[in-house]
């Protein structure tokens, strides 16, 4: 029963750039006491140290291209293998190709884990290009704003840690098309990847933050008692 429940604490988050996965992944930390894991985050970890790995990622992620399948792998598997994540984690942005999906499988596998849920957060493209124009971003702690849907108490200001905010360098309206095409062309056969699997809930993102949350929780809830 309770290796059951320590497996069903991987959550996947699927969506395409600017569904929601950041914002809903920091709620899901807060809420189920499970570390967010999100690639994004960890390559501008790596920029603002100017890593190796940052430098590398930076002439990938700028064009709005995927890193590499063999750092990124080795990026996260790395992340997974700390203490923290012992119990679960809500991973955002990766797997992001079968490739991915299948290494977390064998990572997850080595220590007799499994994804225990995939909640893909639909989002319509129109409104997606909306939401990635108005995001900020806290330079310190990643967390996520929106001017209109989301502002932060104080504009420029993180909530949070106090953190400067600031608009990511992908977000030009050039790059953002060319992440969404990325994903229908790499992630979305992750969809049916994971939907084999009985693993896939469909999540509308279309609405209000809260409403996303309140959806998600309870498809968490019901997925680790069946
Ligand atoms: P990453 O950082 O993962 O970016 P992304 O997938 O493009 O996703 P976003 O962070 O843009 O969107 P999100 O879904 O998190 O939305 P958010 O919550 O911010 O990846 C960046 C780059 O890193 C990639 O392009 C690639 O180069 C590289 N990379 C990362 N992972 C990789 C991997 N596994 N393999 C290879 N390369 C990889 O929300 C967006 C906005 O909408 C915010 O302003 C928010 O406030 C607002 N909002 C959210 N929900 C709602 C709502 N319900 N209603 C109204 N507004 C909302
Ligand atoms: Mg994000």
């Amino acid at each position: 029963m309770e290796s059951k429940q320590a497996q069903s604490r991987f959550i996947v988050l699927l969506g395409a750039p600017g569904a929601g996965k950041g914002t809903q992944a920091a709620y899901l930390e807060e809420v189920l006491g499970i570390p967010h894991v999100s690639s994004g985050d960890l390559f501008r970890e790596n920029l603002r140290n100017e890593t190796g790995l940052g430098k590398l990622a930076r002439s990938y992620m700028d064009k709005g291209e995927l890193v590499p399948d063999e750092v990124t792998i080795a990026m996260v598997k790395e992340r997974l293998a700390r203490p923290d994540c012992a119990g679960g984690a809500v991973l955002d942005g990766f797997p992001r190709t079968i490739a991915q999906a299948q290494a977390l499988d064998e990572i997850l596998a080595e220590t007799g884990r499994r994804v225990g849920i995939v909640p893909y957060i639909k989002v319509p493209d129109d409104v997606l290009l909306a939401r990635l124009a108005g995001r900020w971003t806290c330079r310190q702690c990643e967390a996520v704003y929106h001017e209109l849907f989301n502002p932060p108490k104080i504009a420029g200001k993180c909530d949070v840690c106090g953190g400067e905010l600031y608009q990511r360098a992908d977000d030009t309206p050039e790059t953002q098309r060319r992440r969404i095409e990325v994903y229908f062309q790499q992630t979305t056969p992750l969809i049916e990847y994971y939907r084999d699997r009985g693993l896939l809930v469909e999540i509308d993102g279309a609405q209000s933050i809260e409403r996303v949350q309140a959806d998600l929780l309870a498809a968490i809830q019901s997925g680790s008692q069946s």
